[in-house]
């Protein structure tokens, strides 16, 4: 409650909703991650994967804290200088990089990931007409691994792409691998199952030979911590950052006894999903012929924009005196009937009461869209600190695209 009255002071009107950035819990995420990586290998890495949320209050964050940058678009490379990243700690990745954009992360000598020949025959006509330049390169792998049928990302290992792509870079003066790279989102995301994708890397890194190799780095894709009503609607155990850190160190260790390339991984979603909270209020509840309805002033666009079926976990914050519902839906501000954000809510609920959703800090803010009404504000919390660190978007902000 306090922490409601010291935000709607800030904000000028009084029914905007607002997102709350955690920074508490940024910090933790990443000190957690990062010990349980290093726990049985010492050389680790965390490149925070830019487009879950490229929030840069956030990123800067994960930056001071250590971390580098993991990037899918030259937006997303900008964002990264802007931040004040070293172009040297920038990871570009991404399945259709615009070559101009791939030459100006070169040439800033951050680390490509090559995706495909078409893309490494571009980079490599360029290596030979600039020999001045250093290329860092890594490779993508794409292989099969037992708990997905298929990914379409990367150089296939099966299929020799790999390995011709890996020779051909072995031959070329001014560039070198320092990397291996893969990426997976499996249905289970489980412990398992990174310990499959680490094994495969280090055995493609010992076959090839790679003299100048500094890193193998298993991507994103791991579970976040999440609050209970959200975990019982997976059927998988959830795993915690510290059975995924262990395990992928654990391996590390095995496979270099003697230290060896760093370890990276690229969590987006685990390290900034349980950063952020939405809140919202009751605006009216409406008794309809069927059954009572109640409507807020947030949507499912600012809470699930990918729009996937799992009910976000949430609080209700009673301010008012209200009614008991027995199963009834919350429904958002927009035109669309299928705009709920609660499909069944039973309990006490009243105009004015709010709805605090939890674990919306990924995939999120990056992808709600200017449908009907503009983006809502987020204030950062840091003890007693309350910072405005995005502003409310504004009818002239979207419209200035516009000519
Ligand atoms: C290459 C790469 N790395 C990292 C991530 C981050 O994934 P997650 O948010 O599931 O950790 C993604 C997401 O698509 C990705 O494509």
């Amino acid at each position: 409650m306090d922490l409601i009255n010291k935000i709607e002071a800030q904000i000028n009107e009084a029914d905007c909703p607002f997102y709350v950035l955690d920074m508490a819990q940024v910090k933790a995420n990443y000190n957690r991650f990062y010990s349980a990586l290093t726990s049985h290998y010492k050389q680790a890495k965390i490149a925070y994967s830019y487009k879950t949320n490229y929030m840069p209050h956030l990123c800067e964050t994960y930056h001071k804290l250590g971390a580098w940058a993991e990037v899918v678009s030259m937006m997303e490379y900008q964002i990264a200088l802007k931040n004040g990243v070293n172009p040297t700690e920038i990871l570009y990745n991404g399945p259709a990089k615009k070559f101009r954009e791939i030459e100006m992360a070169l040439r800033n000598q951050s680390v490509v990931h090559i995706d495909h020949l078409k893309e490494w025959e571009w980079i490599k006509t360029f290596a030979v007409n600039n020999p001045e330049v250093l290329l860092r390169l890594a490779l993508r792998l794409n292989f099969k691994l037992s708990d997905q049928n298929a990914s379409r990302f990367g150089l296939s290992l099966e299929n020799g792409d790999l390995n011709t792509v890996a020779n051909e870079i072995s031959a070329i003066k001014n560039a070198t691998v320092v990397g291996l790279h893969c990426h997976f989102t499996t249905k289970d995301r489980s412990v398992k199952s990174y310990r499959e994708r680490v094994k495969k890397l280090i055995v493609v890194a010992k076959n090839l030979k790679i003299s100048n190799l500094e890193y193998v780095d298993v991507g994103g894709g791991f579970f976040s911590e999440m609050p209970e009503m959200l975990e019982n609607q997976f059927s998988a155990d959830i795993p915690t950052l510290e059975e995924y850190g262990t395990a992928l160190s654990e391996e590390m260790k095995m496979g270099f006894p003697n230290g060896g390339p760093l370890l990276v991984v690229e969590p987006g979603a685990a390290l900034s999903a349980n950063t952020m909270q939405f809140y919202c209020k009751i605006w009216e509840i409406k008794n309809l012929h069927h059954a009572p309805v109640a409507i807020c002033t947030g949507s499912k666009y600012n809470i699930k924009p990918t729009l996937h079926n799992l009910q976000m976990p949430y609080k209700v914050v009673h301010l008012n005196e209200g009614q008991s519902f027995y199963k009834i839906a919350v429904a958002g501000y927009t035109c669309k009937e299928d705009d709920v954000l609660i499909y069944e809510y039973s309990g006490p609920l009243a105009e004015g009461d709010y709805l605090v959703f939890q674990n919306i800090g990924a995939y999120s803010l990056v992808l709600k869209p200017p449908f009907i009404e503009a983006d809502f504000p987020v204030f950062a919390v840091e003890e007693e600190n309350i910072t405005l660190v995005k502003r409310r978007q504004t009818f002239e902000d979207v419209l200035s695209t516009y000519l």
